[in-house]
């Protein structure tokens, strides 16, 4: 069993990597393979609506979005980790959620198992989420579950504003990555 979790932050080691190497640790020890794919450092461009993908199901577009067709399309389920970015998703995660149109187009991501991972220092967590499961419900994926961190400095997600520590959004991390498992194992033999 293979989980892949995005780290949409242009910011490597933030609040939101620090969340999914939680998810993923906890996924791991429930005994999937997973595999952590950072977009701080790809180069991934915005769809370009040429059209192709909807005669071929390929993106033509040779970018880093190439590997992560490949890891996608391997993996059992999926965490999509985004920073909150004015109510919104990052520019880097809307760009990556384009290019899965191509995906549509071949149902590559039909059945498997996602889970959203929302950072914000305040607002917008539950609009972010509900795009996320919208996104989600669009290629016909099993929602596992989503979970929120609060914090804006590098690392405040854990200690919380105010440092009072922030157990609850780690333990929700972990929660996510467990479920991932949960329902791969659930579905998986209904699948073969
Ligand atoms: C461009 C930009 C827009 C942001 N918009 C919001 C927002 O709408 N609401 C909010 O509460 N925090 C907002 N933030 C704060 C981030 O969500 C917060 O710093 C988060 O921890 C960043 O995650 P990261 O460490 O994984 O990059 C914004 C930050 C940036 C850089």
């Amino acid at each position: 069993m293979k989980i892949v979790g995005i780290v949409c932050s242009p910011r490597k080691g933030g609040n939101t990597e620090i969340l999914m190497k939680e998810a993923l640790q906890a996924a791991q020890e429930a005994g999937a393979e997973t595999q952590l794919i950072s977009l701080a450092d790809k180069d991934i461009t915005p769809c370009d609506a040429c059209g192709a993908c909807e005669e071929t199901g390929l993106c033509t577009i040779n970018d880093d979005m190439q590997d992560i067709y490949s890891e996608l399309e391997e993996a059992d389920g999926v965490i999509l980790g985004t920073p909150v970015y004015f109510i919104n998703v990052s520019a880097q995660a809307k760009a990556v959620i384009d290019r899965t149109y191509a995906f549509l187009m071949s149902r590559k991501l039909r059945g498997k198992i996602a889970a959203a991972l929302v950072v914000t220092r305040r607002i917008g967590a539950g609009q972010v989420l509900g795009l996320l499961y919208s996104f989600f419900t669009v290629h016909r994926m099993i929602i596992a579950g989503g979970a929120v961190g609060y914090g804006r400095g590098k690392g405040e997600v854990v200690d919380g504003p105010g440092s009072s520590p922030a157990l609850t959004a780690l333990e929700e991390a972990r929660a996510l990555g467990k479920s991932v498992v949960r329902m791969i194992n659930k579905i998986k033999p209904v699948a073969l």
